[in-house]
């Protein structure tokens, strides 16, 4: 494959840059073409962000699989589409080619369709990163049902909550997941879901761990039996059809936290979000064919969808998927891996890239990490100090090091620098893609025109016209949509983040702006936390915040009001925080809980999280007014107990 809108310098970026600015319709229509379309689009872009109303390549029909699979069959079919590597390090690795994985990928579309699954379904997948989780991403592509991929370290009612929001029919699982030392067993997660639930008609169940599983009869069935049938059946020509899509339809739903309720589904269409992951991989990373592509991520989150999916499988690209976690069995693993296939890319957290600093350079002994090319993170702000730790232990000072901000609701990367192409700047993002126009404004809406004492533009993201990836709707309510991230500022998307900007125009992204939680690089919304957390029978009232965390990011913290006696062996603790492992998962326990006799609220009852943001960050100076709080002493109790 080659890529002829790979950006190639400095001055090509500025070119492209300005072309996709004062047309965008022209600059990405040239991109498309690119793609195989059943049928072209008959309009490029139309917009509004009141609605809002936002439509690529409208009239346009594809399947994203046949971009993905069909149309790199003729000269890649032989080519590893996936390499994956166990959580077990001494079990095979599994290498699936491009044959292999359309075959595998026809195949389970036909046993979605036996089983009933029609396009517009929702399907549910909940699975550990195997490559049978990438043949069912791309079968519901397939067939035009809408995935929505939860990850595996979701509790049962989580998925509950969102098997209810989208209304899914189906689920995908597997007995268990290997997680490092773990085992967690999946198929029983569903099952306390399902109780109760009616609407769910088929689960498919995947062999991993082989922990015992209940199979209810009429609703549960085994993957290799469907599988199995298929094959017995059907000649791979009479299964192998995709559907034929509207560039509109939607892909996929995923859910993610925001400031306010329960986790909101995030919609992407098929044309768009195609053009965009593809578009992104390919001038980010700047990836050249039959290079080996390592992104860390799990497929449950956006990265894992938009850089282990979609955008390198779009690009003819091999995407390798591993199963378990950098520290496990120890902490040289990414580095045996890295070894191992000879990665030239490798995309991870600064979360990661923290924790796995802190083992020091003895698990990098010996390793070779030579065929490294380019470097990347996502998720969250990386520190000047990891960024340098990358750079020099990772990259021996020879990768490019790329910072990708964005979101899941932006599909892929927005601001970034392409990886040697354009200049690098530590713990910055740096420039817009082609396409992207971020603007910087005051809580008014205003741009911020003036700079900061340190010579900084300053203020809160927000992104003047769509990009082809951009979130069309949140399933099944379209006005939250549009209040969440178009009522903010008005004809602005509003990114919930805060950024800097220098005089070379430069992004720096410094953090969310809202209530919402970067927790190792995961979303979490306090309201979410506090909800659980309130769930206890023991709790009166919860606050919760965020604070710096030299690992995670983020780290929560909680303040709780608590009826009991809360300082019997540390058991009232222990009770929270399983508390809300149940609700949300693991993912969303509080670092620290300090039992507190009040809140400091306003005569309105509205509490003041400036204030405890303030104490859990461990400010001993001035809290800033306290005057209008309801009981200004409650502060000083809260900071004399503090953690
Ligand atoms: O705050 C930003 C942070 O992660 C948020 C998006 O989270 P999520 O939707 O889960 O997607 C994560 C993977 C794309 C953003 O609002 N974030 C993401 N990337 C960066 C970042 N913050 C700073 N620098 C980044 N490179």
């Amino acid at each position: 494959m080659s890529y002829p809108y790979q950006i190639k310098s400095f001055e090509q970026y500025q070119e492209a840059y300005k072309q996709s600015v004062n047309d965008p319709g022209k600059f990405w229509g040239d991109i498309a073409e690119h793609f195989t379309w059943r049928k072209k689009w008959d309009k490029v872009l139309d917009w509004n962000f009141t609605q809002p109303k936002i439509e690529w390549f409208a009239g346009g029909k594809l399947n994203i699989t046949e971009n993905c699979l069909d149309r790199h069959l003729a000269t890649l079919s032989d080519k590893p589409a996936i390499i994956w590597e166990s959580n077990n390090p001494e079990e095979k690795t599994r290498i699936v080619t491009y044959e292999r994985l359309h075959k595998r990928v026809c195949q389970f579309a036909q046993v979605l369709k036996n089983n009933g699954v029609k396009k517009g379904d929702r399907v549910c997948i909940y699975m550990g990163m195997i490559p049978e989780l990438a043949y069912a991403v791309l079968a519901c592509a397939r067939i035009g049902a809408i995935h929505s991929v939860i990850f595996g370290g979701f509790s049962a009612q989580s998925i509950a909550d969102r098997l209810d929001d989208a209304k899914a029919e189906f689920i995908v699982t597997c007995d268990g997941a290997y997680r490092g030392g773990k085992d967690i067993p999946l198929k029983s997660v569903i099952d306390d879901a399902l109780i109760g639930n009616k609407v769910v008609k088929r689960v498919i169940v995947y062999t991993r761990t082989r922990t015992p599983v209940s199979m209810l009869k009429g609703r549960d069935v085994w993957w290799e039996d469907e599988m199995t049938k298929v094959t017995d059946t059907l000649p791979v020509e009479e299964f192998g059809k995709a559907e034929e899509m509207d560039a509109e339809d939607p892909l996929f739903v995923l859910y993610t936290s925001g400031s306010t309720g329960k986790p909101k589904g995030v919609v992407h269409t098929c044309a768009g979000y195609m053009v965009w992951t593809n578009y992104t991989f390919v001038n980010v990373f700047q990836y050249q064919p039959g290079q080996v592509h390592f992104c860390t991520a799990d497929i449950g989150w956006i990265t894992g969808h938009s850089y282990i999916i979609y955008g390198p499988l779009s690009a003819g690209a091999t995407s390798l998927m591993f199963e378990g976690i950098p520290t496990w069995p120890d902490a040289g693993r990414f580095w045996d891996i890295v070894q191992k296939y000879k990665v030239n890319i490798l995309y991870t957290a600064p979360t990661a890239i923290r924790s796995l600093m802190g083992f020091g350079e003895e698990p990098l002994q010996g390793k070779d990490l030579s065929s490294l090319q380019v470097l990347g993170t996502v998720g969250e702000p990386i520190n000047e100090e990891a960024w340098h730790w990358y750079d020099e232990h990772i990259g021996k000072k020879n990768c490019p090091v790329v910072d990708t901000w964005w979101q899941t609701e932006t599909g892929g990367v927005l601001i970034s620098n392409l990886a040697g192409v354009t200049p690098a700047k530590p713990s910055w993002a740096t420039l817009p893609l082609p396409g992207v126009q971020p603007v910087l404004v005051d809580e008014k809406g205003q741009e911020v025109t003036e700079k900061d004492e340190d010579g900084y533009y300053k203020g809160n993201l927000c992104l003047k016209a769509p990009w082809p990836g951009i979130l069309r709707t949140t399933y099944g309510d379209h006005e939250r949509c549009r209040t969440n991230y178009f009522a903010t500022y008005e004809n602005l998307y509003f990114t919930g983040d805060g950024a800097l900007r220098d005089e070379q125009g430069f992004y720096r992204i410094t953090g969310r702006v809202d209530d919402v939680l970067n927790v190792s690089g995961h979303r979490i919304g306090t309201a979410e936390v506090e909800n659980a957390i309130n769930m206890h029978a023991g709790v009166v009232e919860s606050a919760v915040v965020g604070y710096p965390h030299d690992i995670k990011g983020q780290g929560i913290y909680a303040y709780v009001i608590y009826s009991g006696k809360p300082d019997v062996d540390d058991l009232a603790k222990k009770d929270i925080l399983a508390t809300v492992s149940r609700i949300i998962g693991p993912i969303a326990k509080p670092d620290k809980v300090q039992f507190v006799s009040g809140l400091p609220k306003t005569r309105s009852g509205k509490i003041m999280r400036r204030i405890l943001r303030k104490i859990a960050e461990g400010e001993t100076g001035s809290l800033g007014d306290t005057s209008t709080l309801l009981d200004p002493a409650v502060v000083e109790e809260i900071r004399n107990g503090r953690l």
